[in-house]
C-alpha cells in the first residue's frame, strides 16, 4: 500500500489565525491528505502548533497569563478551529511538547559531534528593566537614515533601510519603552549551514518536479550575494527548548534555548512521536528510513515564506545529523492570498480570522471557494463580491440545484426509493465518457497537487451532471414515456453518490449529508465510471437532504464586508 506523510507548516501560537494562513497551508495539505485516503493509501497527516519564540512570551504577558498556560490555552483553541473547518489531522500536536525537547536536543547534539555547530560570541542588546536580552526587532528608536521614529532594530519600516540595533538613534524596549539599555557580550551556537552548501544544492538540483515558487526561492538563498549563510540556533530567552548537546548539558549555554525556526520544523517528527505515544502506533517507520520510511512519500505545504527554512535550513538539520531520517520528497509551497485590496494581517487585524469566518458560514463555503483560488502561481485576492458570485454560483446553482432537483423530483414521481434502469440511450453514453474523461484528469491534477485545477475539473464534472439533467429533463419524460424518465433518474441518484464521493476533499460536510441523504456508506472510488454509477441499485431507499448550500445574499454579504472592513482588536 501507498503511504504518504503529509505535513502542513505549523501555525504561530500567539493568535488566531486569517484565512491567508489557512490556505497557504493546512487547507491544501488537508485536501490531499483526503484524497490519498481517498484512494486507498495510507495517510499520516500530521499539524502542530508552533509554541515558541518572542512573539509568543509577549501575547502571553499580553493576556497576563504565564507563558505555558497561554500555549496551552490557544492550543485548545486552534485545535476547535482546525476541526470546524475540518482538517483531518492524524495529530495536531505542540512544539513544546517533551518529544521536541528531546528530539531537538538530540538533533543539537548529533550537528555538534559532526562539527557542524559553532561557537559565535556576540554583542547583544540587554534591557535592564525588562531583565532580557532584546531581539533586534523589539528595540525601537529613530533611523539613522530617514529619521522615521519608529525604526525596529533589523529595518527600518519607513524607508526599508536593513538596520543593526545599534544604529538606531535614542533606543528603546519595545516593550517596556525603557531606554535602559546596554550592549552585553553573550555567547550563541551557529549551525554552519554553509558547509552542507554543496550538498543542499545538488539535492535541490535533483528535485526537477518541485514548483517553481519553491526551486527558486532555495536557489536564490543558496547563491545570491555571499550565498548560503551560517544561522544563529540558539536565543536568550527563557521560554524554549533548553539548549543541551543530545542529553548532557552545554557548557556556557546555560539559561538559552533553541531558537523557534530551529524546533519548529522538528517538530514534524516530534508530534508523530507525540502521536504514537497517544495513541499507540510507529512513528519511526514514518520518519526512519531504516524502519521502513524508505517507502514513504513526504509532501510539505507551506506559504512562501517558509519556504528557505524547509528547503535549507531544515534539510541541513537532517542531513547533518548523519542519521537515515526521512528528508521531504515534495515541497508545495503557495503565494499570499490578499483581502479586499490590501493584505491580510494578523498583527494589524486586517481581514477575516478563521474562527470569524466559521461564525458566518459552514466551513465547506470556505474551503471551496479557499482552494478553488488557492494562490499557485500568483497572490489572489479575497473579494466579498467573488466569494458570494463564486459560492452561489458552484455550490448552491450547480451541485446543490442537482441535488434538490434530482431527489425532489424522484420522490414525487417514484417516491423515495431509486427507480428501475433501463437500456441507455445517447445521452447517458455521453455523459459517462465526459466523465470519464474528467474523473481521469482530476485524479491527475490532484495527483499533481494541482488545487485550482483540481477544483475547476471537480466544478466541469458537477456541470456535466447539470447539462445532462437540464436536456435529458425526465420531468417533460415522464409524461410520455416513464419507464425512460426512470432510467434517467435511476443515473442521476447515482450521480450524487459519485459526486460526494469526488468532492469529499474539498467539501467533506457537504459529501457526507449527500452520502447520508442517498443511505450509503459506499464511498468507493470510481476507478470504473460505469460500475460506479450502478452502486445504488433499483429499490434502493433514500431521503430528499435538507438544502446543501443556503445562497449568500447581498444583505449578508454586505453587512459582512461592513464587518470586517476594520482591524480586529
Ligand atoms: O509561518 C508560520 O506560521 C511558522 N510558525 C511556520 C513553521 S513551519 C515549521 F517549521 F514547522
Ligand atoms: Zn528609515
Amino acid at each position: 500500500m501507498t503511504r504518504i506523510l503529509i505535513t502542513s507548516a505549523i501555525p504561530y501560537i500567539n493568535g488566531i489565525k486569517h484565512l491567508g494562513n489557512l490556505v497557504g497551508s493546512q487547507l491544501p495539505a488537508d485536501l490531499f491528505a483526503r484524497y490519498h485516503r481517498a484512494r486507498g493509501a495510507e495517510v499520516m497527516f500530521i499539524c502542530a502548533t508552533d509554541e515558541h519564540g518572542t512573539p509568543a512570551e509577549l501575547a502571553a504577558a499580553k493576556a497576563g497569563k504565564p507563558v505555558a498556560e497561554f500555549c496551552a490555552e490557544m492550543h485548545e483553541i486552534q485545535s476547535k478551529i482546525a476541526e470546524g473547518f475540518g482538517l483531518s489531522f492524524d495529530y495536531f500536536g505542540r512544539s513544546s511538547s517533551p518529544q521536541n525537547h528531546k528530539l531537538t536536543q538530540h538533533f543539537a547534539g548529533r550537528l555538534n559531534a559532526a562539527g557542524l555547530i559553532e561557537e559565535v560570541s556576540e554583542k547583544q542588546v540587554y534591557s535592564n528593566a525588562d531583565g532580557r536580552f532584546l531581539p533586534d526587532r523589539y528595540i525601537e528608536g529613530t533611523c539613522p537614515n530617514c529619521g522615521y521614529e519608529k525604526a525596529r532594530g533589523d529595518q527600518c519600516e519607513n524607508c526599508t533601510k536593513q538596520l543593526d540595533p545599534t544604529d538606531l538613534i535614542d533606543p528603546r524596549s519595545a516593550i517596556s519603552g525603557s531606554t535602559d539599555l546596554e550592549v552585553r557580550e553573550t555567547k550563541h551556537l551557529y549551525l554552519r549551514q554553509s558547509a552542507l552548501k554543496d550538498q543542499l544544492d545538488a539535492w535541490i538540483d535533483s528535485k526537477t518536479d518541485w514548483p517553481v515558487l519553491t526551486t527558486s526561492i532555495a536557489k536564490k538563498w543558496l547563491h545570491d550575494g555571499d550565498g548560503l549563510q551560517d544561522r544563529g540556533i540558539t536565543r536568550d530567552l527563557d521560554w524554549g527548548v533548553p539548549v543541551k548537546d543530545g542529553d548532557k548539558d552545554w557548557p556556557g549555554m546555560e539559561g538559552k534555548v533553541f531558537y523557534v525556526w530551529f524546533d519548529a520544523p522538528i517538530e514534524y517528527i516530534a508530534a508523530t512521536k507525540e502521536w504514537a505515544d497517544a495513541k499507540g502506533g510507529d512513528w519511526e517507520r514514518w520518519w526512519r528510513t531504516d524502519k521502513g520510511a524508505e517507502d514513504v512519500r513526504y509532501i510539505q505545504f507551506m506559504g512562501k515564506d517558509n519556504v528557505p527554512f524547509h528547503t535549507l535550513s531544515f534539510p541541513a538539520t537532517i542531513i547533518g545529523s548523519g542519521e537515515p531520517w526521512k528528508l521531504v520528497d515534495y515541497i508545495k509551497s503557495f503565494n499570499y492570498l490578499n483581502y479586499d485590496g490590501g493584505q491580510f494581517s494578523t498583527s494589524q487585524g486586517r481581514g477575516v480570522f478563521q474562527d470569524q469566518a466559521l461564525d458566518i458560514l459552514p466551513a465547506d463555503y470556505w474551503r471551496w471557494w479557499l482552494l478553488s483560488h488557492a494562490p499557485e502561481s500568483s497572490d489572489s485576492e479575497f473579494t466579498w463580491e467573488a466569494f458570494q458570485t463564486d459560492v452561489n454560483k458552484d455550490l448552491a446553482d450547480v451541485l446543490g440545484n442537482f441535488v434538490s432537483r434530482i431527489t425532489k423530483f424522484c420522490r414525487s414521481k417514484f417516491g423515495e426509493t431509486v427507480p428501475e434502469a433501463g437500456p441507455q440511450g445517447r445521452e447517458e453514453t455521453q455523459l459517462i465518457a465526459t466523465l470519464e474523461r474528467r474523473i481521469r484528469a482530476y485524479e491527475g491534477y490532484m495527483d499533481a497537487m494541482e488545487v485550482r485545477k483540481s477544483a475547476a475539473e471537480l466544478r466541469a464534472i458537477w456541470v456535466a451532471g447539470n447539462e445532462y439533467l437540464q436536456s435529458a429533463a425526465p420531468w417533460s419524460m415522464f409524461k410520455e414515456d416513464e419507464a425512460r424518465a426512470a432510467t434517467q433518474v435511476n443515473l442521476a441518484l447515482n450521480l450524487i453518490r459519485l459526486y460526494a464521493v469526488l468532492s469529499a476533499p474539498f467539501i467533506p460536510t457537504a459529501s457526507a449529508k449527500m452520502l447520508s441523504a442517498m443511505n450509503t456508506l459506499d464511498t468507493s472510488w470510481p476507478d470504473d465510471v460505469p460500475a460506479a454509477l450502478t452502486a445504488l441499485p433499483a429499490g434502493h431507499e433514500f431521503t430528499v437532504p435538507d438544502v446543501l448550500f443556503a445562497k449568500i445574499s447581498d444583505e449578508d454579504r454586505e453587512s459582512w464586508q461592513e464587518r470586517f472592513s476594520g482591524t480586529r482588536d
